[in-house]
């Protein structure tokens, strides 16, 4: 299994809309298995389809110190939401070193299919929930950074293009 490549904000791709997966089939769990080998290979906590340009309702979590508690969300849904709020500090693998501050839900519970298809809820609190929220943002084709002020935003667009640039010249002048 290779792993698959992220896509980097602004890349256009990440505002698609993913659509339900209509079953949970070798395609997809071959799917599910990859994006948590890429997740782990780039020390993240969470990735949704949308990131490796799949355009379905899939996201990995895994909040877990030794990463061995993987969450499989498959067409989730949020079925309750906190009235408390938290304010978190987040980051995204599509926007490699930026961090900043995003207010979520402090708790949810979300619905969905595992890897076998089958249909669980799960109460999330902390950085799981904040996670989850995050990802199904992405479904949604939604960044974090969209959160914050324009003129942060137009800052971090501007940094990753430069970021871009850059590594794709170090690859030429390897090549
Ligand atoms: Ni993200």
């Amino acid at each position: 299994m290779s792993l698959l490549t992220i896509l980097r904000y602004p890349d256009p791709r990440l505002h698609k809309r993913a659509q339900p997966v209509a079953e949970v089939d070798a395609r997809i769990r071959r799917l599910v298995d990859g994006m948590l080998q890429t997740m782990y290979d780039a020390e993240g906590v969470g990735l949704a389809a949308t990131q490796v340009d799949v355009h379905e309702r899939v996201i990995v979590i895994d909040t877990s110190e030794k990463q061995d508690q993987a969450l499989i969300l498959i067409n989730p849904e949020l079925v309750w939401c906190s009235d408390e709020r938290v304010v978190g500090e987040e980051g995204c693998l599509s926007v490699p070193t930026v961090y900043d501050k995003v207010e979520r839900h402090a708790a949810v519970t979300v619905a969905a299919l595992d890897r076998d298809g089958h249909r669980y809820e799960r109460r999330v609190e902390g950085l799981t929930a904040v996670c989850v929220q995050h990802e199904m943002d992405h479904l949604l084709g939604k960044m974090f950074v969209e959160y914050l002020s324009p003129f942060k935003r137009d800052r971090i667009r501007t940094k990753m293009l430069k970021k871009t640039r850059e590594e794709q010249q170090e690859l030429r002048q390897r090549a």
